[in-house]
């Protein structure tokens, strides 16, 4: 089944979005995989950030994402990548629809709380760096009540 990585990012976690963010991707119908607490390292946020090496941001992004716990997660099912990107909303908040958690929740593009991978190659990538011991093995027993 298709996989995305969705990371709450400091200011996330520091502002108590933790159980709301879950809570709408659970009620959604994805399925949590994976989760932890992760103190990112430098080397490992430009790791993740790679593709935005030359951008001027780049560096105040790394010093974001750094400054305090993020939580990481797998979440699972169908069309997960594209519809987790929808519930996010667009990357600056001062763009993102009302609905959406950067829409709901903040208002700078360098503090916008959340990330979410872009492609389903971008997700794969990304879970098989931050979660190398793999995802958890489980499966709803709800399934057939939510997909069709
Ligand atoms: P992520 O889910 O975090 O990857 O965001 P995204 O995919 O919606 O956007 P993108 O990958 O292009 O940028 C990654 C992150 O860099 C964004 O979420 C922002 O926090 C930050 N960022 C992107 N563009 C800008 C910018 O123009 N200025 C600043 N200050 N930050 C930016
Ligand atoms: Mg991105």
């Amino acid at each position: 089944a298709e996989q995305t990585f969705i990371m709450i990012k400091p200011d996330g976690v520091q502002r108590g979005l933790v159980g709301e963010i879950i809570s709408r991707f659970e009620k959604k119908g994805f399925y949590l995989k994976g989760l932890k607490f992760v103190n990112v390292e430098r080397a490992f946020a430009e790791k993740h950030y790679a593709d935005l090496s030359a951008k001027p941001f780049f560096s105040g992004l790394v010093d974001y994402i750094i400054s305090g716990p993020v939580v990481a997660m797998i979440w699972e099912g169908k069309n997960v990548v594209t519809t987790g990107r929808k519930i996010i909303g667009a990357t600056n908040p001062a763009q993102s629809e009302p609905g959406t958690i950067r829409g709901d929740f903040a208002i700078d593009i360098g503090r916008n709380v959340i990330h979410g991978s872009d492609a389903v190659e971008s997700a794969n990538k990304e879970i098989a760096l931050w979660f190398p011991e793999g995802a958890a093995n489980w499966e709803s027993s709800l399934h057939s009540w939510i997909y069709e």
